[in-house]
């Protein structure tokens, strides 16, 4: 099966599990993701023969991965009967790296393509539900048990999802549970509004919906929302840590400009 069956925006799932792939190689890997490197191969059988298989730029992503699975992990340790709704999963194998407890409820939300996908390339598990669907068709969420603590997770989804759609799927999500966390990545408004010209982006035919240059500022949205935290990504130390000298020296390079070193930001907030 090859990667054409995916259109637009859902391409946009290859290179971040391409990252996932190119760190699972490393002696010391950032997020060491077994399932990456054999999904991306039956996605893409060829995928490291090209020029970005000898890159590991893209190891910023996965520590993007890492500060989420920080995150779900601590959160589900004090809510082990939480609710996961991790939006946009595209093929992330973040439900067994977390391996979370069978009291935990897992919800794995795509487009109904990249579902199939899933489906062949991942084994299924207990407590575990996939969801063929757009994100802003509200009706997936009536699927979801509610009265528990709820965890969503949206990572690389919201940049692609226009700002009315994100603030419909904050607020309704906060309804919809009694208490929760919401984490999430953003991307700053020069990056939105730049989307259509930038070749990483036109390479999948996607572009960026929306941007945010105070991500904490959308706990105005809801009056139960409170703004937690962000973790860094660009500027991780974990990346400086971890990644090769060639990498290290460019993102070293990169956060001397103060709009690259935050053109992600990974929030977190709670209700
Ligand atoms: C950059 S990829 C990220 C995939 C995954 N979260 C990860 O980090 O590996 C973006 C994902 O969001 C999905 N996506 C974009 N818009 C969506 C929508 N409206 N509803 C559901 N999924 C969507 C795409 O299909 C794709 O899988």
């Amino acid at each position: 099966m090859k990667e054409t069956q995916l259109v637009g925006v859902q391409k946009t799932l290859s290179p971040v599990l391409k990252a996932k792939a190119l760190d699972n190689r490393l002696p010391d890997p950032i997020l060491g993701d077994t399932y990456a490197e054999q999904v991306m191969r039956r996605l893409d059988p060829g995928y490291d023969q090209r020029r970005f298989g000898t890159s590991q730029v893209g190891l910023a992503a996965v520590v993007r991965a890492k500060a989420h699975d920080d995150w779900a992990r601590s959160f589900l340790a004090a809510h082990p009967d939480a609710v996961v709704l991790h939006l946009g999963c595209g093929l992330d194998a973040r439900v067994y790296r977390i391996d979370p407890p069978a009291t935990v409820d897992w919800y794995d939300l795509d487009y109904p393509t990249v579902i199939e996908l899933r489906e062949r390339f991942l084994p299924p598990r207990e407590h575990y539900t996939l969801i063929a669907s757009s994100v802003t068709d509200p009706a997936w969420l009536d699927r979801i048990p509610r009265e528990r603590p709820v965890l969503m997770i949206a990572e690389g989804l919201v940049p692609y999802l226009t700002e009315q759609d994100v603030r419909r799927l904050l607020t309704s999500v906060v309804d919809a549970f009694p208490t929760g966390r919401l984490q999430f990545d953003t991307v700053p408004v020069w990056a939105w509004r730049t989307s259509r010209w930038d070749p990483s982006l036109r390479v999948y035919d996607a572009r960026f919906h929306c941007g945010f240059n105070d991500p904490a500022a959308l706990a105005a949205w809801h009056p139960r929302l409170e703004y937690v935290d962000e973790a860094p990504m660009n500027d991780s130390p974990i990346l400086m840590a971890k990644a090769p000298a060639n990498v290290r020296r460019l993102y070293r390079f990169l956060n001397l400009l103060p709009g690259l070193k935050r053109s992600v930001r990974i929030v977190r907030f709670r209700f």
